[in-house]
């Protein structure tokens, strides 16, 4: 892998550049109004593919974004990887507390600032800088295949038609992905496990018609109390959950596992200061890594209803809505959980207030074999780049077609991100460390080497 680093170092301006002009294209798939720029990214990557010296990359159409693959086949007696990574992002608002517009990338302090900076161009962007090193320097030591979607960000749904029907292009001994976050950079880590998620979305009807709040207030139910009062009992003063059967699949982690956990370097002190709060939050009994990587949680993700504009306008309002998600950990299943739900929501609403509960698309929560083949690489990998073990750490995020990739194609995902959790994806002002990327491809060949040897 030496002319590979000498490669890399020589290119680090040029990737750079390159991964610029990649994060000023708008790919935001949650809202069709970019469709053009999310198409035009699939094209970039389509092309960026072809530049680095993949072979026969295709943009495929499915019922939502495309997805963009292409492949090295170097022998059929080589072991082959499957990169996985997304081009679309998150939507940018709120656009007026970015300090500079979030598709149009800047260079401050060492980071590069815009939209999909680390979630996720910047990181799958390490691959292809990586690839077109390896194949200059004619050191591939393995089959390679890249699939790169534009949904993951909305659940990855048509992604999964997409794997099922295309078994065979996607036959791979490991899956390998960046779109994770470690430690620091002082302290490498893998992500070694990642949450499911339920997502809800509920309806609280009352009167059939917005009221005077003067003459009808406290005569008639407000759905908005309501919905508030529902959802406030739907955690108790441990902050534990309680929907009946919530707990009853959940693998509870072993003392010895707790113990291995808690030498993962945490700050409490500087987590509160980084987020301006007094305390810390959360259930009894469980440290803040335990919350985040190994207990399932319940968030209301945004809640609306009645008036919201400038000033005071007195009305009970008809109707009260909120987006309620649930964060899993194995063994829950996200069908289940929001089944259990729905029924646990509608039967706590009083008579005075209709309810309507939907579930959006979930995903199944992962965790990673720490003896396997593709841990191990990826950990001698890191190592040889950072110059020290990486710890593995459970982390809460969600990327859905994990667990669905090792049920259908039969191997592994490796979630080697080297992004921080500082990085504000899915925030304003979302940036990714120029280390942070340097690092990234030149952790990548080593991967290769490892996995193959
Ligand atoms: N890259 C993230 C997931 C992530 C972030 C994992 C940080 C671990 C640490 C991914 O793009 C993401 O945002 N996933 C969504 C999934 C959802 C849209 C179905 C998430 O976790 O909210
Ligand atoms: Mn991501
Ligand atoms: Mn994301």
């Amino acid at each position: 892998m030496e002319q590979t680093q000498k490669i890399i170092q020589e290119g680090k301006q040029q990737f750079l550049k390159e991964l610029i002009e990649l994060l000023k294209i708008p790919s935001v798939s949650a809202d069709s109004s970019y469709d053009n720029d999310t198409k035009r990214c699939a094209e970039w990557v389509k092309s960026a593919m072809d530049s680095i010296g993949l072979q026969s990359a295709k943009i495929y159409e499915t019922s939502g974004h495309p997805v963009v693959f292409g492949e090295l086949i170097k022998s059929t007696s080589l072991p082959t990887v499957l990169i996985y990574g997304h081009y679309d992002v998150q939507p940018p608002d709120p656009l007026e507390l970015w300090t500079s517009p979030p598709f149009e990338p800047i260079v401050k302090d060492e980071k590069i600032y815009a939209r999909g900076a680390a979630d996720d161009k910047g990181q799958f962007y390490m691959y292809f800088a990586a690839i077109k090193s390896m194949i200059e320097a004619d050191e591939v030591p393995c089959n390679i295949k890249v699939l790169i979607e534009g949904e993951e960000e909305v659940g990855s749904e048509n992604l999964e038609t997409f794997v099922l029907n295309n078994r065979d292009l996607l036959s791979n001994d490991v899956i390998l992905i960046s779109d994770t976050h470690m430690i620091s950079n002082d302290n490498p880590s893998i992500t070694a496990g990642l949450k499911g998620l339920a997502y809800m979305e509920v309806e609280v009807t009352g009167p059939n018609r917005d009221l005077h709040s003067g003459t009808f207030g406290g005569s008639v139910a407000n759905p908005v109390n309501i919905l508030c009062k529902m959802i406030a009992s739907l955690t108790n003063e441990k902050n534990q959950i309680t929907i009946p059967g919530f707990y009853d699949k959940v693998l509870e982690v072993s003392e010895e596992e707790k113990i291995e956990m808690g030498r993962a370097p945490f700050d409490l002190e500087s987590f509160k200061k980084g987020l301006d709060v007094q305390e810390e939050y959360g259930e009894l009994g469980f440290s803040t890594l335990e919350r985040q990587g190994i207990r399932p949680t319940l968030d209301v993700n945004g809640i609306w209803g009645g008036y919201t504009g400038e000033g005071a306008k007195t009305v009970l309002p008809s109707k009260a809505y909120a987006k309620i998600s649930m964060r899993l950990v194995p063994n829950q299943n996200s069908n289940e959980i929001a089944e259990l739900f729905k029924k646990h929501f509608e039967s706590i609403a009083p008579k005075s207030v209709k309810v309507k509960v939907i579930a959006h698309h979930g995903g199944e929560p992962a965790v990673t074999d720490l003896t396997s083949k593709g841990y191990k690489a990826a950990s001698k990998a890191m190592e040889s780049t950072f110059g020290k073990t990486p710890i593995p750490v459970r982390q809460g995020g969600s990327i859905p077609i994990v667990s669905f990739f090792e049920n259908t194609l039969n191997s592994n995902c490796i979630l080697m991100g080297f992004g921080l959790n500082s990085d504000a994806i899915h925030s304003p002002n979302e940036h990714f460390g120029l280390f942070n990327f340097y690092k990234g491809i030149e952790t990548i060949p080593y991967f290769f080497k490892y996995f193959s040897e």
